[in-house]
């Protein structure tokens, strides 16, 4: 662990996203494969965007997902943007309104991105480890959540 309480492994994904170049489209789809293939046991990584009152699934790495469009206050992703706040969930069974994207998830984070203050998006993860996720994952995700705020900005827009 470094001195600003960043590990080396999450330092060594904020470099490599910083070299991904192409499209926002690419670069998005570039991020969500690297932190699926890079951080364990990351099982399914996506971007959901956000348009109105409803959250619109973006590039993703991980099984595909039926749910493509969930609104603002449903599940774990559309309660994150009504109370706009980053959630980690360490067992996605005691979630009420949880939306089962995989059979086999345990455990969920899910970090807004915003672009100038407006939140434009979220990066939504699930683990099939129960508690997989730690507050240094959040602000790892915080961090490149920063970095690409601007292309989900220009994607949501699209969306
Ligand atoms: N589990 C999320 C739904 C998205 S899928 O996991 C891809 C939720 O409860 O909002």
């Amino acid at each position: 662990m470094s001195s600003n309480g960043i590990s080396e492994l999450h330092e060594n994904v904020i470099d490599q996203v910083l070299d991904l170049n192409g499209s926002p489209e690419v670069i998005l789809q570039a991020t969500c494969d690297l932190l699926h293939d890079t951080m364990p046991n990351w099982s399914w990584v996506g971007i959901y965007f956000l348009q109105g009152d409803q959250l619109i699934l973006g590039p993703y790495q991980g099984p595909e997902t039926e749910h493509e469009k969930i609104k603002v206050g449903e599940g774990v992703c559309g309660t994150a943007i009504k109370e706009n706040k980053n959630m980690i969930v360490n067992d996605v069974s005691t979630i009420e309104n949880y939306i089962a994207c995989a059979p086999n998830t345990k455990s969920e984070i899910v970090v807004l991105i915003r672009y100038q203050d407006q939140v434009v998006g979220q990066f939504d993860v699930d683990s099939d480890n129960a508690a997989n996720f730690s507050e240094q994952d959040e602000k790892l995700l915080l961090e490149v959540a920063d970095l690409v705020g601007p292309y989900c900005r220009v994607l949501s827009a699209k969306a």
